[in-house]
């Protein structure tokens, strides 16, 4: 059973296979291949992987031949799967939302892809939770990155030079991402204050030292879906919390912002009439640029500066300014969801296609898109994890 491991594009720092699940994913049967230069920016060289075992190959094409699986961070190019085995899964980050017609292409190779991040949150599969080890990973650099975009210093320091206050923080959007913003900020020495609209998020909140502010009405009490996540909010409510937002922003030195909706644009939170009621010198962190941003005027890729001052951070793929933490993470998700697609016995495929991982993270098979979020019309195939 081949195993390989592609080298990502040029824009993504990250592997998906590290020193650690190469050995284990050989002790499940596994021939590994690594595409040469795969795991160079997350520090991890060809002759690592070689030493731990696996052959390298020139390129992806060359790595995905004869592949039965096929690992990566980001949805492969087609053309890289020309040799692959027969029905060979490929298992990735897979980005199916507005993607259609790269679907329909990966479909066309006649392989498997698998969409890590429709994962359903259940106990099981929390091993495999690539949104949240990722997460967790931006909201601990969004603090790191707002420090080093701000002129001044977090916690309060009494000195004989003078007393200088503590930093404040406001995190907007208290998930994985924002909690671990602010569990950061804390440890810094900020004053840190937080919202959400789901009611949960209070409590978690304030366990980490956070003020909780948010608008707590009716429509707030029903915020969340069975799923765990953030239903989008009326119009009247949005005006509510932004009443409440533009009082408390212009106190912050801080911001930032991690709200999402599954399958949507994120929602705007911040106005630029909020941006422009900080004082010169407040940073904003925008960890929702790469789905429309929370921020009116956050530009992705690129730290702006209003002209009231105020810097607004757009950094694309957050996780990957933290390429060997968060590839080490990734890769022990997709070894563990790998673990349940081989039989150990037999050390052969033995995909349980009923399964409920599978079918939640299924979209293409057998030459069609198959998952009904996408298209899909087999019936096997399961409702999408992320509704
Ligand atoms: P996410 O990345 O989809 O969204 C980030 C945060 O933005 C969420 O807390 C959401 O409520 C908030 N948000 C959305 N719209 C907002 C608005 N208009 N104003 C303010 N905040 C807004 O969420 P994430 O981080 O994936 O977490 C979703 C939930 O899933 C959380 O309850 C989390 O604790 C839970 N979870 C459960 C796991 C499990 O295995 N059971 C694993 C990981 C997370």
């Amino acid at each position: 059973m081949r195993i390989s491991v592609f080298c990502e594009p040029g824009f993504e720092p990250r592997v998906s296979a590290s020193v650690e699940t190469l050995k284990r994913l050989a002790g499940l049967g596994g021939e590994v291949v690594v595409a040469s230069g795969a795991g160079v920016a997350s520090g991890v060289s060809d002759a690592d992987y070689a030493a731990a075992g696996a052959r390298i190959a020139a390129d992806n094409v060359s790595a995905g031949a004869g592949a039965e699986i096929v690992l990566a961070v980001r949805r492969p190019v087609a053309a890289d799967l020309a040799q692959v085995a027969p029905g060979a899964l490929v298992i990735a980050i897979a980005d199916p939302y507005g993607n259609e017609a790269a679907l329909d292409e990966i479909a066309g190779t006649g392989v498997s892809l698998f969409a890590m991040e429709l994962m359903p949150r259940i106990t099981r599969a929390q091993v495999m939770d690539v949104l949240s080890s990722q997460a967790n990973l931006a909201g601990y650099r969004a603090v790191v990155d707002a420090a080093g975009e701000f002129g001044r210093a977090f916690p309060m320091m009494m000195t004989a030079a003078g007393t200088v206050p503590a930093a404040r923080v406001f995190v907007m959007g208290a998930g994985v991402a924002g909690l671990q913003a602010i569990a950061t900020a804390r440890r810094l020495g900020a004053v840190v204050s937080a919202t959400d609209v789901r009611p949960a998020a209070k409590e978690q909140v304030e366990s980490l030292g956070g003020k909780f502010i948010a608008v707590e009405d009716e429509e707030f009490k029903q915020a969340e879906t069975a799923g765990g996540y953030a239903k989008a909010m009326s119009a009247e409510y949005q005006a509510k919390q932004a009443a409440l937002v533009a009082s408390h922003i212009a106190k912050q030195d801080i911001v930032i912002t991690t709200a999402l909706i599954p399958g949507r644009a994120a929602p705007k939170l911040l106005s630029a009439e909020m941006v422009a009621s900080m004082k010169a010198g407040s940073v904003i962190v925008d960890l929702a640029v790469e789905r429309g941003g929370n921020v009116e005027g956050s530009v992705a890729g690129e730290v702006v500066t209003t002209a009231n001052g105020v810097k607004v951070v757009g950094h694309l793929n957050v996780p990957g300014r933290l390429a060997a933490t968060a590839s080490q993470l990734y890769a022990k998700n997709l070894y563990a969801f790998v673990e349940t697609l081989v039989d150990k016995g037999t050390k052969a495929l033995a995909v349980k296609w009923d399964d409920e991982l599978v079918k939640a993270t299924l979209l293409t098979r057998g030459g069609a898109v198959v998952h009904p979020g996408f298209g899909g019309k087999v019936e096997e195939a399961g409702a999408p994890a992320a509704a």
